[in-house]
Order: C-alpha cells, then structure tokens, then sequence
C-alpha cells in the first residue's frame, strides 16, 4: 500500500508539537475523545494515542499482547541501554519489581516522612522568605534531585553531583535536546556504576539499600544480570523525578486561579492528601507512556498494525466524561477518584506511587502553610510531549505571619 494511501486512512492528524498553553493540550484531548479517540499522529515517527479511559484501560489489562520493551515512551528518548524495570516485560520485569517494592510499603514510606518533610521545608521556606520566584526553576526541579540523592545513601560529594546532572538531564529532555540527554544519561551510568562499585566492596543492610538489595537477589538460584542491575539504579536515580518538578507547578497555577480554593484548603489543611488526588487525576503529568502490539489489534474500532508504539495518554483518559463527571472541574472528594490512572495501571504501575504522595502532599501542605497567599507574576511556560506540566510558573507569595 502507498504511503499516501496509509495517510489517508488514517485518523486524525494531530501534532503534538504544537505550542500549548495552561488549558490547550486539554481542549486537543477532549476534541479527539469526540472526534477521533484512537488517533495517529506522524510526528516522532508516526504513533497512535488513546484518549479515553476504556482503551487505556484495554491496554494496560493485557501486557502479553502490548509490551512496553519495544518502545515504552513517545517520542523515544532510551538511547542508551534496557533499563528495567520500565524496559522489560513480565517475566523478566518481575524480579526488579519484587525487590523495588521492598523499598516503597506502606511502612517504608511512613518512615520516609520526617527526611521528606525536612528536605520540602528546606527549600520551601527561602523561596517563601523571598516572596516568590519561579516555583519550577527555584523549587520544583530542584526538590526530587535533593530527595533521590539521599535515598541512594551516598556521600554528601556524589549526592552534589547526582542533583547537578539530574537537572541537566531534566532540562535536556524538556528542551528536546537529544545530544544533552544522551551526554547526562551516561554520566547518570557512572554514577550508577560507582554506587554498585562501592556497594560491592562494603554491602549494606539489604533491607535500607536498594542497590545491596538488587546485588543479592537471586531468581532462579541465579543473581541478576549486572548489566541489568546497572540499568535498574540508572532509572531510579531519574524515574521519581520528572512527574513531581512538572506537576507542582501545575498545582500552583490551579490553586492562583482558584483563591478561593487556597484558602479552603488553609483552612482546613486535613484536606490536602485529597486535593493531591484530584489534582492527579485533572493535571496528571503523563500522556506518552506507550506500549506496542505483537500482533494486529483493533482498538475503539480501529484496526493498529503490530509494531507500531501506541501512547496511552494518560492525562486524557482522567478526563474522559465517560467516567468522570465534569472532568475539567477540580471537585474535592470526587466518589470515583480511585479510577484515576495517573499512575498507571497493571505490571508498571508506578513502584513510587507511596512516595509521590508523600512528597506532593509535604508540598502542597508547606506551601499553603507557610503562606497567606500564592498569586501569578508573569507568563507560564509548558512542558512538551511525553509530559504535561509546567515548566516556568512565576508567584508573588505573601508568607503567613505563622506557620500554621
Ligand atoms: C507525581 C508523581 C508520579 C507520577 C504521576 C508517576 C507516574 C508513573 C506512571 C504513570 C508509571 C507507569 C509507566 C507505564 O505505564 O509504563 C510510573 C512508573 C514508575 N514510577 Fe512513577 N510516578 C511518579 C513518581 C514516582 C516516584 C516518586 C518514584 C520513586 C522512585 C517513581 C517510581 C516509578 C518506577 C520505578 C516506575 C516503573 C515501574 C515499572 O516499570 O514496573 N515514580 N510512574
């Protein structure tokens, strides 16, 4: 068949590089959910993207025929080695995961709190001192690398350094610039390489170190390929990393279009672990997460060749009206929140998900804290595909005289 003809046929046509503001990206989605939910774009070398809640859904309930080890992200930006467990599929994924949710119970996050809390007020409270800034370039991007860093327990010297390359990396991708993230990835790899060197030489309880946890692992009676281990602490160093700097921002543009929130939720500040909710749901941060076909499907009524990635644009599926009741409108307490897939759903679901939560509410409970209130001071600037978020929010922050 031509390639004229396959254009043709094909749905929709949209093109995901165009420049967005606040509440474009949402009327695109929402137009394709009517129009054309299973839509192609052929930008990033051609791709198709579910828009509604079912077809994700679909997807992710039937990960033998949709894997995510040939591309598991839209435009590709994995040049540099598998890394699990975001790169393998079950079965091989399984043992990663068995010992990353180790290190993420319910426990191990419950303790993570006062680490969490002291790292958030750290560099909150300049900013707040300072009566505002860029909450992305002086907090948001900056926070998860100061977190990571010491959740790999490493000395102050190499903890300096993952936050300095961590920020280059970040910038790297959300500036698309290929060569950058290509450059920062493989000094994220000596990193990686130096935590195993050292965890070899001197191991650590297996029980509070993810990388002596990964080394004496055995599936199979069999330890798990270095290469592989390797790859494993590389992702985590940047995996937890991307969402919260985006997404924070996100919330606090929300919450300076919304006074009136910001001061229900001061008010009563037991509110927040459920406006985190919601916010994850109405700005979740990912659309590009993706998934290939080992063999022909159909999907929504449209036929997808094997071989081509399909992205499963998460943040359209949490406002699909068919689930979700006037999807664009932040509603506290929403009775079907627990439907939300900003964290995924299936073999991949987010191992971090604990963690986020702790860290956006720390966040979001210190801000509003800390402050009478939070108000826009100049333009915004937005992430690109494969994320959704902010990446420049400007505030004039008046500090509260005590912090409640
Ligand atoms: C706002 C915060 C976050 C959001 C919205 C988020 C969302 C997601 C999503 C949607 C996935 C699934 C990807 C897929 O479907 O292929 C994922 C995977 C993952 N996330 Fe998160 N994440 C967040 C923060 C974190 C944090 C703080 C960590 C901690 C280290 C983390 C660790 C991971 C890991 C390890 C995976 C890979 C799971 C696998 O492939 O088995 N995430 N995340």
């Amino acid at each position: 068949m031509s390639n004229e003809r396959v254009a043709a046929q094909l749905p929709s046509d949209f093109d995901p590089r165009e420049p967005e503001t606040f509440e474009s990206a949402h009327e695109v989605m929402a137009d394709l959910r009517q129009r054309c939910p299973v839509a192609h774009s052929q930008v990033f070398d051609g791709f198709w993207a579910l828009t509604r809640h079912a077809d994700v859904v679909e997807v992710l309930s039937d990960h033998r025929t949709y894997v995510t080890s040939v591309q598991n992200v839209v435009p590709k930006v994995a040049f540099t080695g598998r890394r699990p467990p975001l790169h393998l599929d079950p079965p091989e994924h399984t043992p990663y995961r068995q010992v990353i949710n180790r290190f993420f119970t319910r426990d191990k996050v419950a303790a993570m709190e006062p680490w969490v809390r002291r790292v958030t007020v750290d560099l909150l409270q300049p900013f707040v001192d300072a009566g505002g800034g860029d909450i992305c370039a002086d907090f948001a991007h900056r926070y998860p690398g100061h977190l990571f860093a010491d959740f790999f327990n490493v000395p102050e010297a190499m903890s300096v350094q993952i936050r300095e390359i961590t920020a280059r990396y970040d910038m790297a991708l959300q500036s698309a610039d290929d060569e950058q993230v290509k450059t920062t990835s493989l000094e994220l790899y000596e990193i990686a390489r130096a935590i195993i060197d050292a965890r070899k030489a001197e191991p650590m309880d297996v029980e509070d170190d993810l990388t002596s946890a990964l080394l004496a692992k055995r599936h199979h009676g069999e330890p798990l390929p270095e290469d592989l281990v390797l790859g494993t602490i590389r992702q985590m160093i940047v995996v937890g990393m991307i969402a919260p700097s985006i997404f924070i921002g996100s919330m606090a543009v929300h919450l300076c279009q919304h006074p009136d929130l910001q001061d229900q939720l001061r008010a009563d500040l037991s509110l927040v672990p459920a406006a985190v909710e919601e916010y994850l749901r109405l700005l979740t941060p990912y659309r590009g997460f993706a998934r290939t076909a080992v063999t022909d499907v159909e999907i929504g009524g449209q036929r997808i060749p094997a071989d081509e990635p399909i992205a499963l644009v998460y943040a359209s599926a949490n406002r699909d009206e068919a689930v979700f009741d006037d999807p664009h409108t932040f509603v506290l307490g929403r009775p079907n929140i627990d439907r939300h897939l900003a964290f995924g759903m299936g073999p991949h679901r987010c191992a971090g998900e604990g963690l986020a939560r702790l860290m956006l509410t720390t966040v979001l409970h210190e801000l509003l804290a800390r402050t009478e209130r939070i108000e826009l001071d100049g333009d915004i600037r937005m992430t690109r595909w494969p994320e959704w978020g902010t990446l420049r929010v400007p505030l004039r922050v008046t500090g509260a005289e005590a912090v409640r």
